[in-house]
């Protein structure tokens, strides 16, 4: 099934169409930046924007950044508090004049990797982190996802996790890849004592230069870095609405 994948994240908007069945992208993907304040009306517009340059009129995918039941948005951490409450399908949907499904963004990009990707075939808990903006967590149980988790709000040393161990604590707050690699260190050291973990899946922006943090974790559980890369959550996201496009 050819489907537009749709990834929505706190810095920036990223999608391309996706052939579901093999975990491809159809067409070099597209960013657009995630709108100052990322409230409902303006992320809406950029959805329509995204569609309209791949000229979609067909089903789309879109991973966001919060907890998503039934298309409707739970939670609001990187994003306008107008979320909580808004049906971000429906919402899509209508400024698209497509059908849209919604799943949190990092579910959608551990469903990648575990279909296609690193994760395949693998057994046991298996555990994904996004690191980017935020902190997104993905826990699957022999394939299975557990969705919307939010273990990147989980405290460590009395804190939100995602404030001192995302990607952008890591910019903001001007540390270096040791530091900061510490830190995700505690951040996994306490998902380990918690989740007991067969596999860690690292994903989000910050994976491209896994050859600068890696070296300094030390936790026990075997790390892997996402296969799909930034793109996980394109693909993901569109892999989620095959799904339910196929229930229907
Ligand atoms: C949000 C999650 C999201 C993660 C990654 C967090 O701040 O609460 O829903 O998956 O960021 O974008």
């Amino acid at each position: 099934m050819q489907i537009l994948g749709i990834d929505i994240g706190g810095t920036g908007i990223k999608g391309a169409p996706v052939e579901t069945e093999e975990g491809v992208l159809l067409a070099e993907r597209f960013r657009l930046p995630t709108p100052e304040g990322a409230k409902p009306g303006a992320v809406a517009e950029v959805v329509k924007s995204m569609a309209e340059n791949f000229n979609w009129h067909g089903s789309i995918g879109c991973g966001f950044p919060a907890v998503i039941r039934d298309g409707v948005a739970e939670s609001a951490a990187n994003i306008s508090q107008k979320w909580i409450g808004t049906n971000a399908a429906v919402l899509f949907s209508q400024a698209t004049q497509c059908p849209v499904y919604v799943v949190n963004d990092a579910d959608a990009a551990g469903l990648a990797e575990v279909t296609f990707g690193v994760g395949k075939g693998v057994r046991g808990v298996v555990l994904m982190i996004t690191i980017g903006t935020g902190l997104g967590s993905a826990l699957f149980i022999d394939g299975k996802l557990v969705p919307n988790t939010e273990l990147g709000h989980i405290e460590v040393e009395c804190e939100d996790a995602e404030t001192i161990a995302s990607d952008v604590a890591r910019k903001e707050q001007d540390l270096s890849w040791k530091k900061w690699a510490k830190r995700l260190d505690k951040y996994l050291t306490t998902l380990e004592n918690l989740f007991s973990p067969d596999l860690f899946i690292l994903g989000g922006g910050a994976v491209k230069k896994q050859d600068q943090f890696l070296p300094y974790l030390t936790v026990h559980t075997k790390i892997i870095a996402a296969e799909f890369g930034n793109d996980a959550g394109i693909v993901g996201a569109a892999l989620a609405a095959s799904y339910q496009v196929n229930q229907k």
